[in-house]
């Protein structure tokens, strides 16, 4: 690999480097499936079920950024939608894979970094990503908006779960400049409803709030600790 930054690609290329390696990191993580990690249980976000319930949105093309053991997927599949997931994780498809067989769910699975997909001319009426989007360094975070710019169709929404500051799962307070003098996320990084409007601020906001827990309910996954928003593209 040359070490020489040409272009902005190289930049992040060399930002990242700085950085956990994800695919790695995201294997060993789902290597052991019986770990009591929340969102291993089978069940879809609270918020995602309510956009379909209010008729926030309707089924459509879609395709879920950082889709792990498939959870979410599996909901919109089974809600009508047409599924592209994208995992940078070979031991998260997998076992997404294995759901999908059980339940006779038809998904496209994508193992790849985000960032390094190639899905030529496609469109999406919805772009989902719950628990990606935190893990991502702050540089990506540029690239992470001109993803969903050029592969949402107009009009398309952009659904997000990402940890709130402090929350008791994770969410650290580091400077965007904190976490590449310290080379860590510390776990994934917190947004406050505030930071999301800045990101997404070329977006129309549908809904913007707190997960709601729903500990009660097994069919749903909701905690406390993370932030939630519903985005439409102009
Ligand atoms: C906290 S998990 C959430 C998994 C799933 N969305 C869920 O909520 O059940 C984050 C997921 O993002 C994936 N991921 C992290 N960085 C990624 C990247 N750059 N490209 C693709 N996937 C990535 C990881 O492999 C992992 O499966």
């Amino acid at each position: 690999m040359s070490e020489v930054i040409l272009n902005k690609e190289d930049l992040f290329k060399m930002l990242d480097s700085l950085l956990r390696e994800p695919a790695s990191f995201w294997d060993g993580f789902y290597k052991d499936r019986a770990k009591a990690i929340p969102f291993f249980h089978n069940a879809p976000d609270e918020n995602l079920v309510s956009y379909f319930e209010k008729s926030l949105l309707t089924p459509g093309k879609v395709l879920e950024l950082g889709c792990g053991p498939g959870r979410n997927a599996l909901y919109l599949a089974g809600s009508g939608c047409i599924v592209d997931a994208a995992d940078v994780s070979e031991e998260a498809l997998e076992w997404a894979k294995e759901r999908a067989r059980r339940e006779q769910k038809k998904i496209h699975f994508i193992h790849k970094n985000i960032f390094e997909m190639n899905l030529k001319n496609e469109s999406y009426d919805l772009i989902y990503d719950s628990g990606c989007f935190h893990h991502l360094a702050p540089h990506r975070r540029l690239t992470y908006v001109d993803l969903l710019n050029k592969w949402l169709k107009p009009g398309g929404h952009f659904g997000l779960v990402c940890f709130s500051p402090g929350g008791h799962l994770g969410g650290s307070e580091l400077s965007d400049w904190e976490v590449y003098r310290s080379r860590s996320l510390m776990g994934g990084l917190g947004y406050t409803e505030e930071k999301l409007k800045e990101i997404f601020n070329g977006f129309t906001i549908m809904e913007i709030r707190k997960m709601k827990a729903v500990e009660e309910d097994e069919r749903l996954f909701g905690l406390p600790g993370f932030q939630t928003a519903l985005f439409r593209k102009a």
